[in-house]
């Protein structure tokens, strides 16, 4: 087993090598496959759990996760730490770090997550920012592998807003080798940087990363087709807004019929049904978004295991 993320942080997936990916989905299989080998793997261990949004997979699947190795999670709600308010983000993790072996965090700022890594003595993983979602990408990685057999030079195509999920989703395709699309409407692009920094990664992979505004030009041949809520947590009262811009964006049963007959559908949930998705698109033969949600346990699994070096 890959020994060079132990004791790391999971902050972002620009911080892994290809390598080190490849480790984490062909542990998250094994996880999937034999779940008993790995069920004593974190007695008498502990992760905290840190959330200032609010969150169902990401906390129950890290929480079961846990318990499947032997281990224990801790959730500590918006309320209970306040973080930054209470106290300051160096002294949680200070203080954190001598209780538990591993961090989970859901900020706002991705600035928290990054401070937190940076003061705590035990691995912090990012469980969403408003920047980044790496462990949706790698459970998103392990269920296209799943379906396709493979990642490298699958075309893939996001659509909807630029946010955290489209962040990530470059940076995974990049070091995967998956040609990345990530279509938006005028103003809603993912930030300069990360296309920028997702290129120069992908230079490794042979991976394109592109952003347009013509979806159906895009979906043309995709064998992936994922989008995410049009408003993120923390934007709510900007959602109503929103609508008009993102609804010719829709994933629907029309876009799905310039795709790939067996492309994959992918949503990394909540859903808004006739928003973002149609429902019927989500109930297809098409849809993989429940074995999806599965595997973020797996992915997660694996992704503790390898940082923790349990
Ligand atoms: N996809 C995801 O992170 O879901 P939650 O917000 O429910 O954790
Ligand atoms: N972009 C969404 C993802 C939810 C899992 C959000 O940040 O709310």
């Amino acid at each position: 087993m890959s020994t060079s993320l132990k004791g790391r942080n999971l902050v972002s997936l620009k911080d892994l090598t290809r390598d080190e990916l490849k480790a984490i989905l062909e542990l998250a299989a094994a996880v999937k496959r034999v779940p008993g080998d790995y069920s004593s793997k974190f007695v008498n261990k502990t992760l905290a759990m840190i959330f200032q949004k609010p969150s169902l997979r990401t906390r129950v699947s890290f929480e079961t996760g846990m318990t499947q190795m032997g281990g224990h999670a801790i959730y500590l709600a918006p309320t209970d730490i306040s973080l930054g308010k209470r106290e300051t983000t160096e002294d949680i993790a200070l203080v954190l770090s001598r209780y538990v072996d591993l961090i989970m965090a859901r900020t706002f700022g991705h600035d928290i997550v990054e401070d937190l890594a940076k003061h705590a003595t035990v691995p912090v993983i990012n469980g969403l920012s408003d920047y980044s979602h790496p462990c949706q990408i790698l459970a998103d990685l392990q269920t296209i592998e799943e379906h396709k057999g493979q990642l490298t030079g699958l075309n893939f195509v996001y659509s909807g807003d630029g946010n955290n999920v489209a962040h990530s989703l470059m940076f995974g395709g990049a070091l995967a080798g998956m040609n990345v699309t990530i279509v938006t409407p005028r103003g809603y692009e993912p930030k300069a940087d990360v296309l920028s920094e997702s290129r120069e990664l992908a230079k490794a992979s042979g991976a394109t990363i592109a952003t347009t505004h013509d979806l159906h030009e895009a979906a043309k041949g995709a064998d992936v087709i994922y989008t995410d809520v049009w408003a993120s947590m923390g934007q709510e009262a900007d959602a109503k807004n929103r609508q008009a811009f993102f609804m010719p964006y829709q994933v629907n049963s029309e876009l799905l019929a310039a795709a790939d007959p067996d492309c994959v559908v992918l949503h990394c949930l909540p859903a808004h049904y006739n928003e973002e998705i149609t429902y019927d698109v989500t109930r297809s033969r098409n849809s993989a978004i429940f074995d999806q949600a599965e595997n973020r346990m797996h992915a997660q699994k694996a992704l503790m295991l390898l940082l923790a070096g349990a």
